[in-house]
Order: structure tokens, then sequence, then C-alpha cells
């Protein structure tokens, strides 16, 4: 009786207070005032992900694209920039990653910007995927630090979605300067800054130098992947020397070592798995 009762206590709580769609359509779909006020929001929102003009960035898709992969209609569209999407650095609406809480009237308004900048002819593909897979599992050993799809190196993060989250341009300048911009680990909620991929070199008590990737830390303790995937927990007060470097662990490839023309086929590799 009382579970019963509390199962209905938890469903109206869910409808009460989870972000849904008040409609299944977007109220203001094609209203260019609504537009242009979305516009200003998605600047102050939005735009550090995925780009001034939603063209994409960095750290977020091109919304520009009139395929999807996680939102067809404007109703799931409200619902994921609600929600945001789990296990991906896609935040909730007024969590820490997204500035702050907008009322569903300004998703809208979003919404309507957004559909305002979408290009409907599909972007053409460059590169050759199969040759790129070829390369990443083969000469060019991005698989000895990266996993796409179960396989590969862990010292790198998993590749799997990257291509369907960063924009190709994005994904060039990753490998051709890893250390400009560091990937995230996986972003989690508690978090006010996301941990990024640094590098860390320690000395422990015993004399023994670790070298490796920064997975988690507070302030008293660190955890270290080496380059040998042996996964270290520290505590920092017991450590002879402990440095941090924005210098990424990824070799910086120029086009000495790899073409333009192979990175390309990579990239297209990479975004054939990712729009999966
Ligand atoms: C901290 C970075 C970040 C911020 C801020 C952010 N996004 Fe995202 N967003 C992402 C990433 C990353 C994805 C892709 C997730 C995936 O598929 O791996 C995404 C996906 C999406 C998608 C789904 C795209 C598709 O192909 O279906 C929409 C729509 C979207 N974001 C809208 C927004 C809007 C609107 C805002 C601002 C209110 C926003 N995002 C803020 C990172 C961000
Ligand atoms: C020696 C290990 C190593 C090798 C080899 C390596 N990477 Fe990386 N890669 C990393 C590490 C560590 C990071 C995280 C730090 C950073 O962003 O530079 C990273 C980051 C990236 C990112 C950014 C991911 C994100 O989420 O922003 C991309 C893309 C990438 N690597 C692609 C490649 C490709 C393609 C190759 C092969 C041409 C390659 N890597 C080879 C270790 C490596």
């Amino acid at each position: 009786m009382f579970r019963r009762w509390c199962m209905g206590c938890v469903a109206l709580v869910l409808l009460g207070t989870g972000a849904r769609a008040a409609d299944d359509r977007n109220p203001l779909a094609g209203d260019a005032k609504a537009a242009k006020a979305g516009e200003y929001q998605f600047r102050i929102n939005c735009a550090l992900c995925h780009g001034l003009g939603a063209h994409g960035g960095g750290r977020g898709p091109d919304l520009t694209r009139a395929v999807k992969k996680h939102t067809h209609s404007d109703a799931d569209m409200f619902q994921v920039i609600s929600n945001g999407i789990a296990g991906t650095a896609m935040p909730a609406n007024g969590t820490n990653g997204q500035g702050v809480g907008m009322t569903d009237v300004e998703i809208w308004q979003i919404i309507t910007y957004i559909r305002s900048q979408e290009v409907k002819a599909p972007a053409q593909p460059v590169g050759n995927a199969a040759h790129g897979k070829a390369l990443f599992y083969g000469d060019a050993n991005c698989s000895l630090c990266h996993m796409v799809e179960g396989k590969g190196g862990r010292l790198g993060p998993d590749l799997t979605a990257v291509g369907g989250s960063r924009t190709r341009e994005a994904l060039i300048d990753s490998v051709r300067n890893p250390s400009q911009r560091l990937a995230w680990g996986l972003t989690e909620a508690t978090k006010e800054f996301p941990q990024e991929y640094e590098s860390v070199t320690v000395v422990t008590a015993d004399g023994k130098e670790i070298k490796g990737v920064t997975l988690n830390e507070d302030s008293f303790s660190v955890q270290i992947m080496d380059s040998s995937e042996q996964i270290h927990l520290l505590e920092k007060n017991k450590l002879l020397s402990f440095q941090k470097s924005r210098q990424s662990a990824m070799p910086k490839y120029g086009v000495d070592i790899l073409s333009d023309k192979d990175l390309e086929d990579i990239v297209a590799y990479l975004i054939s798995v990712g729009a999966k």
C-alpha cells in the first residue's frame, strides 16, 4: 500500500518538476522576433560550446545541420535543451555548464532561432572513411591511446562519439595542436569545472616517477593513468613532487607525420562512427 502510494508520489513529482515540453509543437515557430530573442539567449547559454551562429565549436556539434542526431521534432529539442544528454557534455538547463536557467518561453525562442539557422543541403562528405579507419588502427597509431567502439587504448579519451559532437575543424585542430585545447573528461554534474586531460608527472615517496594523465583530482588526492594504462590513486601530501602541465600527452601530428589528406580520412572515419 505504502509502496504504491509512494510510486504515485514519485510520478507526480516527475510530472510536476520534470522539464517536459508543454506543447508538442513550438508555439513560436517561424516567429522572426522570437528568433531574434533566441539568438540572444543562444549567445549567452550555448555559443560557448556550439559556436556563434550555432555552427559548432570545440565543445559541441554544429546545430545548423538539418538532420540531427538526437533531435528531430521541436519537442525532442525542448527535451534535450531542458534535460541535457546524459553521458555527454550537453548540460541540462540551469546547471553549471549552461549559464543561467531559461524559462519555457526562452527555450522555445532558442529552438526558433536554431530552426532559422538550419541549412537544408547536407554537407559534402570529405575524406575516405575506410582508409581513415585503417590509418587509425595502423600507421597513425591513434588506437594506441584512443578507443573507438570498444577497441583501442585508454590513455586518451574514447573517440566513439567525438565525430558527432564536435566539428570537422575542431577535430583537425585537436590532432594538429593537441595542447591548444585539452579534452574534457566525462563531465560530472556535481563538478563546477569539468576535469581536463592534463598531463602530470609525480615522484612518489620511494622515488618512483610516474607520468600520465589526471583522471580525477581533489585537494588531497589525485588519480593518474600512466602511459601503460595503469591507474594510480595517490595522496598528494605523500608525494615528493607533483607537477601538472597543460602540454597534452598526445603527440603533435604535423603534416610531415600525417598529411592533410590522411587526416581528412581519419576525421571522415570518426564522423562516420559518430553519426551512428
Ligand atoms: C558545455 C557544452 C555545451 C553547452 C553549454 C550546450 N551544449 Fe548542446 N550539446 C553539447 C554536446 C557535446 C552535444 C552532443 C552530445 C553527443 O551527441 O555526444 C550537444 C547536443 C545538443 C543538441 C542535439 C544535437 C543533435 O544532433 O541532435 C542540441 C539541440 C543542443 N545541444 C542544443 C543546445 C542549446 C540550445 C544550448 C544552450 C541553451 C546548448 N546545447 C548548450 C554541448 C553543449
Ligand atoms: C600517446 C597517446 C596518443 C596518441 C598516439 C593519440 N592521441 Fe589523441 N589524445 C591523447 C590524449 C591524452 C588526449 C587528451 C588531451 C588532449 O585533448 O590533447 C587526446 C585528445 C584527442 C582528441 C580530442 C578529443 C576531445 O574529446 O576533445 C582527438 C580528436 C584526438 N585525440 C584524436 C587523435 C587521433 C586522430 C590520433 C591519431 C592520428 C591520436 N589522437 C593519437 C592521446 C593520444
